[in-house]
This record gives structure tokens, sequence and C-alpha cells, in this order.
């Protein structure tokens, strides 16, 4: 096994019973962290990751709490802090679609985007930056104060017609994080973005469960493969260890170039 890089520290990765949470909250677990595995529903999915991550001999406990709601993100902090003493590193990974075309979309499919992507990002970040400031920085864990890591997407900066609550969230997830990392950094926290493209999780199974809907997603990826959940696990390990502690503010895109406009290899 790696050199473990995260030993002693607490993490809070939230929506971390699939998808690429449940990738970062086992990558996090293996490199030494102990991990809260937030979730919402299907807590047997939260029980599953909590398993393996005690396996790795690091330890790990499940937490519900929906991140739109103040109360509940308070709550998961409080039982945090009560179960390992402190939180040194927040993954504020919770996050899903409603997809419409934007004559059709209801304001609730809107506001329900913005209030799980964007507000549950600002809530669970107010409640690490309140933690990390009373606590101060404990040199014998890590260099910084806390880290905060934003699951946002590349569609910060790609538009995504038919998605344009989904797109919005993670363009303010840009500013929301730039901004934490500008107020915060003289305290020695840092923040900043992972922007996946696409990842192989069930929140695009449609764009990769059929040989054609996976020949068209490659005509969007110049390294021709899908992600997947272990390749976000590893580069949040870095954002959250002191190997990046000169990293702030950054958004890192992690789309096998999805993000370098592929249609212009040959057009333009
Ligand atoms: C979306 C996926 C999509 C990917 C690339 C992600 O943020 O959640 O559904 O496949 O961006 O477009």
């Amino acid at each position: 096994m790696s050199e473990k890089k995260l030993t002693k520290q607490t993490a809070i990765v939230t929506g971390a019973n699939s998808g690429i949470g449940e990738g970062v909250a086992l990558a996090l677990g293996e490199a030494g962290a102990n991990v809260v595995v937030n979730y919402v529903i299907n807590p047997d999915a939260a029980n599953d990751v909590v398993q393996k991550i005690r396996a790795f001999g690091s330890e790990a406990v499940a937490i519900q709490a929906d991140v739109s709601k103040e109360d509940q993100v308070i709550n998961m902090f409080q039982q945090t802090i009560q179960q390992f003493g402190t939180v040194d590193i927040l993954v504020n990974n919770a996050g899903l679609q409603r997809d419409a075309k934007f004559h059709e979309m209801t304001l609730a499919q809107w506001q329900y985007v913005i209030d799980i992507n964007l507000t549950g990002q600002f809530l669970c970040a107010r409640e690490a930056i309140r933690e990390f400031l009373r606590r101060g920085i404990v040199p014998e864990r890590s260099i910084a104060c806390g880290k905060i890591i934003c699951m946002s997407s590349v569609h910060q900066i790609i538009p995504w017609a038919g998605h344009a609550n989904y797109a919005s969230s993670k363009g303010g997830i840009k500013m929301l994080m730039q901004t934490i990392a500008q107020e915060y950094g003289h305290q020695k926290i840092r923040v900043n973005s992972i922007c996946p493209g696409a990842i192989k999780t069930p929140i695009n199974k449609t764009a990769w469960d059929t040989p054609q809907a996976y020949n068209s997603l490659m005509e969007l990826i110049p390294y021709n493969r899908i992600g997947v959940p272990e390749d976000i696990g590893k580069l949040a390990v870095f954002l959250a260890s002191d190997d990046s502690d000169y990293i702030t503010g950054a958004s890192i895109f992690i789309d096998g170039g999805m993000t370098l406009f592929e249609g212009f290899a040959t057009g333009g």
C-alpha cells in the first residue's frame, strides 16, 4: 500500500454512498483518514463504504444529512466533532441532475438542483470553516488549518443545453470556491475544486451504457476513455494532503481532455 498521507485527519465526504463520492471516500480512507460517509437515502450502500474503509484499517462512520438543510448539516458536523474531535478535510461532493429543456424547466427543478449542488456546498463549507478557525493549525497533522475540496464539473466552463440548472450550479461553485479561498487563505485554509468530465457513475448512465452512447461520448474525449471514480479519488487525496500545500483557489480539470474541445481537432 502507498504511504499514508492523511493519517489522524478526519474527512467528511458528502454524497459518499455512490459514484464519485464513494471513490473519494475510499481513497481518503486508504490514505489513512477517518472518514464520515454522508448520505441521504440508501444507508446500506453507505454502510458498505464504511466497511470497505475499515478494511483499510481506518475509521469510518455513516451519517445521514441532507446538505441543503441547515439544521442537518450543523448536526452532521456536531456528530463528527463528537466522534473524531474535529474536521480537517471537507469534500463537498453531493450533487445531482434534474435535466429539462430550458423553456420547460420548472421552478422546482431549478430550485432543487441549486439547493443541493450550490447551497449545500455553502452550508457545509461554512460549518467546516467555523470548525477550522475554532481548532487552529495542528502541525502534527497538516501544515494547513483545513482543506475544502469542492466537486465541480467541466460544466463550470462548458455550457450545457438541457442542463441550465446544473451548469449554473457548477458555475456558482467556481466563484464560491475562489471567494472562500481568497477570504481564508491568510488563516491557512486551502479551498480547491475538482472538475470531472465524464466519469462512469449512475448520474450519467445513459451516456455510457450502450455501445452507441459510449462511442458518441468518445467523440468528446481526446483521451478516449471514460473516467472512473478512482481517478477522482487519487486527485482528492493529493488536494487534501500537504503535497498540494501551495495550491489554493484552483480548479483542476480531470476529464481526459474534454475541455480541449475535440471538435476543433478537425474543424474551425
Ligand atoms: C455530469 C455528467 C456528464 C459530465 C460530462 C458531469 O458533470 O454530471 O452527467 O457526463 O459532466 O459532460
